[in-house]
């Protein structure tokens, strides 16, 4: 999965004649699951048509601050474009729109929404080789770059002057290799490792029957999908679940058992940097596993159970410089007890999943949680989808690992 998939990608068109290959531009962006929008400077409407834009983003695109063709017109509102974007390309950037942008000038849609916009820029030059050397426009990558916007840079060959040297816009798959290479390099979490437990534990009775529970695997799931989005190297111990992942970085080790995850959480856990179990590990296991299936009895049947491995136990006492997170289901004093377990099981953060709330819990999709860090601090949050509590979970841990 690219890294550019679902984000919203504001393309920025400028009067070059590279402007041409902008229509290719916007399909290999929605090709990779972008959701993309277009503003157009007004001049930039000679190289390429609107519609051609329109039509393969899907959606309006934008070149002046009230459409003059239409006397109901509405203020096109660059404020709101420009925090709408994720990440904004300006493909092709003219040494004219450039040069404004680097000056504050905002008069035209295009640059005014570029003043407005919170998100990394991005400008892929296109312009003649003389016009591309000149000290003036130099001097404005320069500006650009030091105000956190990244150039792509131009290539080297013929250009529309028929003269030959740099100048030439970037072609369209290597802007969007570009891109993807410098979003992955500077996602949050590159370079950490993480080890997450998900899903129930089966404890097996005899060769058919086990003791299990009704998780769902749905949180782990989710927590693994949003470290590896954002560029943590991610091994995933699940117990027995139906889910499937979507991010095929994410390796997946599947377990039964308590004693399995156990093992593998200790291995993958001596080099991991952040540790999340969020397994809902069985806390007992029967004494003996009968080897043949056992005979129905006319009186009832007696298991002797044993205690599985607390694995967060275990791995609090061998923690070194990992950063631990449990998770903690309570049904009374919760913010107490978890508290007790935080310093009990030695972690850095404990997640409490409150059961008190309608729609939340085992198998649902959505999930109430309060964090709990080393020094107490409490971080509570409302009621959201698994997806969403993923992300808050996950931004916090990356507040703490970066602090
Ligand atoms: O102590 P309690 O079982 O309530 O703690 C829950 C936390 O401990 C969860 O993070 C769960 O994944 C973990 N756990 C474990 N091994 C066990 C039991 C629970 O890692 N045997």
């Amino acid at each position: 999965m690219s890294v550019i998939s679902g984000k919203k990608v504001l393309l920025g068109v400028t009067a070059g004649i590279a402007a041409y290959k902008s229509a290719y531009l916007v399909r290999l962006l929605v090709k990779k699951g972008a959701e993309v929008r277009v503003v157009m400077t007004p001049s930039a409407k000679d190289f390429v048509t609107p519609l051609t834009l329109s039509t393969l983003s899907k959606n309006e695109v934008f070149s002046s601050f009230v459409d003059e063709e239409n006397e109901n017109a509405q203020w096109n509102n660059h404020v709101a474009l420009g925090l709408w974007a994720d990440l904004f390309l300006i493909a092709p950037a003219t040494a004219n729109t450039l040069s404004k942008m680097a000056q504050g000038n905002s008069d035209n849609l295009l640059i005014a929404t570029y003043l407005s916009a919170k998100c990394p820029v991005y400008f892929a030059p296109a312009m003649d080789l003389d016009m591309y050397q000149h000290p003036s426009t130099l001097k404005t990558f320069e500006i650009l770059q030091s105000f956190g916007n990244t150039i792509i840079p131009a290539t080297h060959g013929e250009l529309a002057s028929g003269l030959v040297g740099q100048g030439r816009m970037a072609e369209p798959e290597d802007i969007i290799a570009f891109l993807e290479e410098d979003i992955a390099r500077k996602l949050p979490l590159k370079g950490k490792k993480f080890l997450i437990t998900a899903g129930p534990t089966y404890e097996a009775i005899d060769p058919v029957r086990f003791i299990g529970n009704h998780s769902s695997g749905k949180m782990g799931y989710a927590i693994a999908e949003e470290s590896a989005r954002l560029g943590a190297e991610v091994v995933l111990i699940s117990g027995p679940t139906s889910l499937s992942l979507h991010n095929e970085s994410i390796r997946k080790i599947s377990v039964t058992s308590a004693q399995e995850m156990y093992e593998q959480a200790k291995h993958y856990f001596v080099s991991c940097d952040v540790a999340i179990l969020s397994a809902a590990v069985a806390d007992y296991r029967p004494k003996q596993v009968a080897v043949q299936k056992i005979k129905k009895m006319t009186t009832g049947l007696t298991l002797e159970l044993e205690k599985t491995p607390d694995i967060l136990a275990s791995l609090g006492v061998e923690k070194q410089d990992q950063f631990l997170v449990g998770f903690a289901l309570e049904t009374e004093n919760e913010l107490e007890n978890a508290k007790t377990k935080l310093k009990k099981k030695n972690l850095d953060l404990i997640v409490l999943n409150s059961l008190n709330d309608e729609g939340v819990g085992f198998g649902a999709d959505t999930n109430k949680v309060t964090l709990i860090d080393a020094s107490n601090k409490t971080y509570p949050f409302g009621v959201k989808e698994k997806g969403d509590v993923a992300k808050d979970i996950i931004q916090i841990i990356i507040e703490k690992i970066h602090a």
